[in-house]
């Protein structure tokens, strides 16, 4: 649960899928405290990505937690498969799936932690009903599907929605963002509430992804 450390999550999404081995063991080189894969359907969301052997060949790689973003339709179907493979955190959509509640229940039956992603456009309300089944929270600070997009104006806004809902019902549960992380933005996303960062494009576009892991934690320090 939420320590008042930050985590840095590196989306392998924008990784170089040629130079995958590399790069993730930049990133942890760099500090990353989880590794996000990005499962898209090309249903929930107009693209297609990851499955249940990309987090298997993670887990071979490092033992830090992989923290598994489900944009797809009926979740629940990848609950057993993606614990096999070593998930650490299986996030989902609500709108994703009927019984929200019992999804939660199952993933953490299952041995992982349970999050709960919003689109920008989904309102708070959608996770106040099970504030106390959470491990996580999940921010949408873009539209899914695509990495490299803008971070959304108001999403700082909604993270302090999201943090005072979370003290407000005593919820230690990690607050995550992800979606236009940059030493740009990460600062005001911090300060709004935000504890867990997913970033993408930040990392990987450059040459050293170890240094721009280490170059977010600084500027989403409190201190920076
Ligand atoms: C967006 C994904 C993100 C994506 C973030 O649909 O959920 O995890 O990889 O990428 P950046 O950091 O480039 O916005
Ligand atoms: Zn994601």
């Amino acid at each position: 649960m939420s320590d008042g450390a930050i985590r840095i999550a590196p989306s392998i999404l924008s990784a170089d899928v040629l130079r995958l081995e590399a790069q993730v063991q930049a990133v942890l080189a760099g500090g990353a405290d989880w590794l996000h894969v990005d499962v898209m359907d090309g249903r929930f969301v107009p693209n297609l990505t990851f499955g249940a052997g990309m987090i298997a060949a993670l887990r071979r790689l490092t033992d830090k937690p992989i923290d598994v973003h489900l944009m797809v339709v009926e979740p629940e179907r990848y609950l057993e498969p993606f614990a096999r493979a070593g998930a650490s955190v299986f996030t989902f959509h609500p709108e994703a799936t009927t019984h929200v509640q019992r999804q939660l229940a199952a993933v953490k039956a299952a041995g992982m932690l349970a999050g709960l992603a919003l689109n920008p456009g989904s309102p708070l309300v959608l996770a106040e009903e099970v504030v106390g089944d959470l491990d996580l929270l999940l921010i949408m600070t873009v539209n899914p599907g695509f990495g490299g997009q803008a971070y959304l104006p108001g999403s700082d806004e909604k993270i302090r929605r999201a943090r005072a809902l979370l003290t407000a019902r005593g919820s230690r549960a990690f607050l995550e963002v992800d979606g236009g992380i940059t030493p740009q933005t990460i600062g005001a996303a911090r300060a709004a509430g935000a504890d867990t960062f997913v970033a993408g494009n930040a990392i990987f576009s450059g040459d050293d992804p170890a240094r721009e892991v280490r170059e977010l934690r600084r500027r989403g320090s409190p201190t920076a």
